[in-house]
């Protein structure tokens, strides 16, 4: 058995243990970050691409966001297409505040070349993780890597591996609650090389179900369609994905999406959860372990980066004054961001989704709620000032 010991063992390399790594280095505390799967898998795997101004500033503010400033892409606005007409909500004027695109995978790419210049461990393609010991002062990690046991002691655990990881799941059944809520739809996501025809995001509501238009590079877009939860992606040729794209999002304006090769293609299914409190013990769970959003609010990754901003001061001001208090009020303080964000998604994901209940009164009355969402400021200003996001401390 390979002994190891640290300050914070953090569990899983996504953009929540990533940055949770990172904060902790600049504030001189010690991790180890372990990592199931390869770099290549962790750096490739394509997932949502929205961030907060706040994640931004976060970003900038701990060095990691050079590249990010040069590559992403600044939006002031999003366009809300309803049954064909394409409404602009400006989130900068009603809000002073943007939003950035850039893809999830280049922060985690920004993040892993910044834990390596640092030389803090950063080990891929472990397995067999397992936690210990997490109500006492030392709970451990254990794994195996090129068949070697290993054992990390630490003075704390953080629990960012994910929705299917092993942290929450460690948790005694009688000590967490979880709320959960599944939709009867999934979104099935394309990559396709083909110039965005529209500078800012397009959400479209249309009689065959939502539509999204959203983007990676000057030459890449992501576009999303409803679809059933377990549609087999495999069933739907190329040229049926963009007849169907091109069906719900283009807009009486004369608007559509440029048609190009789909290089990418996956269904995901759409689910609220929340797990509370967000800690057991020594263990604080971060990001998707302890939070999944539906992604219509864009809110996934922001969320994980408000987490581990807020664990990682309530680290080090245990370790700077020996006070637990930042470290007890944790799982409060991310919980109140997250049920607004939770409210938040659910309310886009159930405005823009086509009602599937068989009663007229429910699609009018979506379409009474899109109208008025889409003319009235008041209205128009509640739904920017939460999808750009509140400060970090809020
Ligand atoms: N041991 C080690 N690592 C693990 C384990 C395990 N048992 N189980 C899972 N992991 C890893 C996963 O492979 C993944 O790299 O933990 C990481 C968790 O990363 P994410 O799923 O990206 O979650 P998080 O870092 O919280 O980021 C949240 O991800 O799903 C999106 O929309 C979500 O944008 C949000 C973001
Ligand atoms: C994305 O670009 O992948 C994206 C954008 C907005 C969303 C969800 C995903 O609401």
């Amino acid at each position: 058995m390979k002994a190891m010991r640290t300050q914070v063992g953090i569990v899983g390399a996504g953009p929540a243990g990533l940055m949770l790594g990172h904060l902790l280095h600049l504030a001189g505390i010690d991790s180890i970050i372990i990592e199931d799967r390869a770099q290549d898998y962790v750096i490739e795997r394509v997932r949502a691409g929205v961030l907060e101004q706040t994640t931004v500033d976060l970003l900038n503010e701990s060095g990691v966001g050079s590249r990010l400033q040069r590559e992403g892409m600044f939006h002031d606005g999003i366009y809300i297409n309803v049954f064909g007409n394409r409404r602009r909500i400006d989130i900068a004027a009603l809000t002073g505040r943007r939003i950035t695109v850039y893809g999830q995978n280049e922060v985690v790419k920004d993040l892993i070349a910044a834990r390596s210049s640092t030389g803090r461990p950063l080990l891929f393609e472990v397995a067999d993780v397992s936690v210990h010991d997490l109500e006492s002062e030392q709970p451990k990690i254990r794994f195996t890597q090129d068949n070697t046991s290993c054992e990390i002691q630490c003075d704390f655990i953080a629990g960012c591996d994910g929705s299917h990881g092993i942290c929450r799941a460690s948790i005694p059944s009688n000590h967490i609650r979880i709320y959960e809520r599944i939709y009867p739809f999934g979104w099935l996501g394309i990559l396709a090389d083909a110039a965005p025809s529209s500078p800012e995001l397009v959400y479209s509501v249309h009689e065959r179900g939502f539509a999204l238009f959203s983007m990676r590079s000057n030459a890449v877009t992501r576009l999303y369609l409803q679809c059933a939860p377990d549609e087999d992606v495999s069933k739907w040729s190329d040229d049926q994905i963009w007849d169907e794209l091109l069906t719900r999002l283009h807009s009486n304006d004369g608007w559509k999406p440029n048609v190009g090769p789909i290089t990418q293609k996956g269904v995901t299914g759409m689910r609220s959860f929340v797990t509370e409190p967000m800690r057991y013990g020594r263990m604080f769970l971060a990001g998707d372990a302890a939070h999944i959003v539906p992604p219509t609010g864009a809110k996934g990754l922001n969320l994980a980066m408000a987490d581990v901003w807020r664990l990682s001061r309530a680290v080090a001001s245990y370790y700077q004054s020996g006070c637990d208090e930042l470290l007890d009020h944790y799982s409060e303080d991310c919980l109140r961001r997250v049920w607004r964000a939770q409210q938040f998604s659910w309310w886009m994901t159930s405005m823009l989704h086509r009602p599937n209940t068989g009663n007229p009164f429910d699609s009018r009355r979506q379409l009474a709620e899109l109208e008025y969402v889409t003319n009235s400021r008041a209205a128009m200003t509640s739904l920017a000032e939460n999808y750009a996001g509140f400060p970090i401390n809020e």
